[in-house]
């Protein structure tokens, strides 16, 4: 990360952004052939290709690292094995170049990941004021929040999921049906081939009064589905949709993906609206990897327009784990004063709130 130096550091300005390299090693085949993520095994890959992410990410930027300011880290939430071969490698860059280190929680780096587009048309720092308060739905696979932001530095979790993570429940309803993973671009996928269905499932806590959410009703229901229909799933040897095309339980399989896929939407739609009335907000956000689902991304796109609301999405590539958003949330860090701490203070945190 090179530091914008024309950045105001004592307003609540947008930094402007420009991404001059993006890197990023897939493990989905890896993952895949286990039918999910195994700690172990992706925590060897990413002691495998770590060195040379960097190395490229660097090369791709034209930039020597003397010429960086700062070096961003994600230090949590995550699985604790890959969180410390970043952490533990960023710290032996930082003490080796002299360039601070700069921890960044993961959470921020999906909310902060909408920001990125704007940021980039800036052509100088602005206080973009018209788009707050905003409600920011981050759904991903390991969480599902709604987030208040006052302004770019100001924020409030007001809800989260009591159980699984809204993509947790699309990977679990996709092995359920065979599907191979990742479970949400799947089951997104074989939702398409459902035009129509008369399976509803329920919308768990739809009419809370918090903003708080449940996965794991939607996902047995789901299972005691394909209880009563007696499919021949085989967990463990997922099939690819293609593979799939010819058999008769395609139809019943896509009509369940679509009944799943319309709760989650109306759920995570309907309570994150509900929350963009109740603080008045003049935008709302979404990102994590669930925001790359196009049903979901249709339905915010007309309920924004029918209340009048602004609509961030994360850009291409910007959804689901990257480290491009670590670097975006950086920037507004570092804008909205964060200092940097002695690189053998920052310990990576599975557990790190946002
Ligand atoms: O944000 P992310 O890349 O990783 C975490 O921080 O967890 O999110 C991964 C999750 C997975 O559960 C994956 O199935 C889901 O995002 N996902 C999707 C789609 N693409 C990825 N869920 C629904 N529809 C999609 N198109
Ligand atoms: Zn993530």
């Amino acid at each position: 990360m090179s530091r914008n130096k024309s950045a105001d550091k004592n307003t609540l300005y947008w930094p402007k952004i420009q991404t001059l390299s993006s890197v990023i090693k897939s493990q989905i085949k890896l993952h895949a052939n286990m039918g999910g993520v195994v700690p172990e095994v992706a925590a060897r890959a990413h002691l495998k290709y770590i060195r040379p992410v960097v190395t490229k990410a660097l090369k791709d930027s034209k930039l020597k690292i003397e010429q960086l300011d700062y070096i961003a880290v994600t230090q949590g939430p995550g699985l604790i094995p890959s969180l410390l071969v970043g952490v533990e490698f960023a710290k032996m860059l930082s003490l080796s170049s002299g360039i601070p280190l700069l921890p960044i929680n993961h959470m921020a780096g999906h909310l902060y990941s909408p920001f990125g587009g704007m940021s980039s048309k800036l052509s100088s720092p602005s206080n973009l004021k018209f788009l707050f308060p905003m409600i920011c739905l981050i759904v991903s696979g390991g969480h599902t929040m709604i987030v208040v932001m006052e302004n770019t530095k100001n924020y409030k979790v007001i809800g989260r999921t009591v159980d699984d993570a809204a993509g947790e429940a699309f990977d679990k309803v996709a092995k359920l049906l065979g599907l191979p993973y990742p479970g949400g671009p799947a089951v997104s996928k074989l939702a398409t081939k459902s035009k129509t269905t008369n399976i509803v499932f329920p919308r768990p806590m739809l009419h809370s009064k918090d903003y708080n959410f449940s996965f794991s009703g939607l996902k047995t229901a789901v299972l005691y589905k394909t209880q009563d229909l007696k499919f021949k799933i085989s967990a463990t040897a997922p099939m690819s949709i293609g593979a799939m095309a010819d058999r008769k339980d395609l139809k019943i399989k896509a009509e369940i993906c679509k009944a799943f896929q319309d709760a989650a939407v109306d759920i995570l739609a309907i309570k994150t609206l509900r929350a963009a009335k109740e603080y008045k907000a003049k935008s709302i956000s979404i990102s994590g990897g669930v925001s790359a689902n196009n049903a979901l991304q249709k339905r915010f796109e007309q309920d924004c327009k029918k209340n009048k609301l602004k609509l961030l999405l994360p850009g291409k590539g910007l959804s689901t784990d990257n480290a491009e958003m670590i670097g975006i949330a950086a920037a507004f860090a570092l804008i909205n004063g964060a200092r940097q701490t002695s690189p053998t203070k920052v310990i990576a945190d599975p557990n790190l709130e946002l």
